[in-house]
């Protein structure tokens, strides 16, 4: 149980690590908290200062999800990072844990972002399949209505309800080979990936409120708001 409690403080130290506040401080000597949604993440970095900025933000914020699982999966002797499986330890535990680290972060007073990209690291880094298709619903759903918040919110709630259809149907229908599937771990594994994709919810909840009153940044604005 020990190492479970320090592989979890060290998730959330990784995911503590603000990208989106440091890039935009290091390259454009700017405070992120100050400017568009104030909110440091990768979709504030790229609406105030670009995609050359934001995509590395993405990635950064992406793969600070991913490298507790990749690292811990490693330690306990799992490196089959792309076994198609979400059931076979509580690595989504720890995935949850930099998830935590992003929204507050030690660095920067406990303030954050809103843990979209580190959460859609994680859950790559557990399951591939459906990682890329929350990706993909999130492309759909955003660009479709023009809005980010709404994208993400669809897709981390719809990764949320593949994780339990996934977990549900391979328990019942596809055994894997080589696989311990305990009881235990899947209900922990399903109970963090709800907490996880309700807690990202609720992180937008000021974005909902700015949807209300028509003050959302929309995709493709030209005059970016602060608000
Ligand atoms: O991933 C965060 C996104 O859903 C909303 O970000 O900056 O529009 O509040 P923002």
């Amino acid at each position: 149980i020990l190492w479970i409690i320090i592989a979890i403080i060290c998730s959330y130290l990784i995911g503590a690590i603000p990208f989106g506040y440091i890039i935009p401080k290091l390259f454009k000597g700017i405070d992120i908290r100050e400017h568009g949604s104030k909110n440091v993440g990768s979709t504030n970095v790229l609406r105030v200062l670009g995609a050359k900025y934001g995509i590395p933000t993405f990635l950064l914020d992406c793969f600070k999800g991913a490298l507790p699982i990749i690292i811990i999966r490693y330690m306990l002797g799992m490196p089959e990072l792309f076994l198609i499986s979400d059931t076979y330890d509580i690595s989504i535990v720890f995935g949850a844990a930099a998830a935590i680290g992003h929204i507050k972060s030690i660095y920067i007073g406990f303030k954050g972002g809103k843990a979209v990209a580190t959460g859609v690291g994680a859950v790559i880094a557990i399951n591939p399949i459906i990682g890329l298709s929350g990706i993909g619903l999130f492309f759909i759903v955003a660009f479709s209505t023009k809005y980010v918040s709404i994208g993400s919110v669809v897709a981390s709630f719809s990764v949320a309800v593949m994780m339990w259809i996934g977990v549900l149907i391979k328990e019942i229908w596809i055994p894997v080979p080589n696989l311990t599937i305990s009881y235990e771990s899947q209900i922990i594994n399903l109970v963090a990936i709800s907490l996880i994709v309700l807690l990202i919810i609720y992180m937008h909840k000021k974005n909902f409120i700015r949807l209300m009153n028509g003050t959302e940044n929309k995709i493709g604005q030209k005059k970016i708001q602060n608000i």
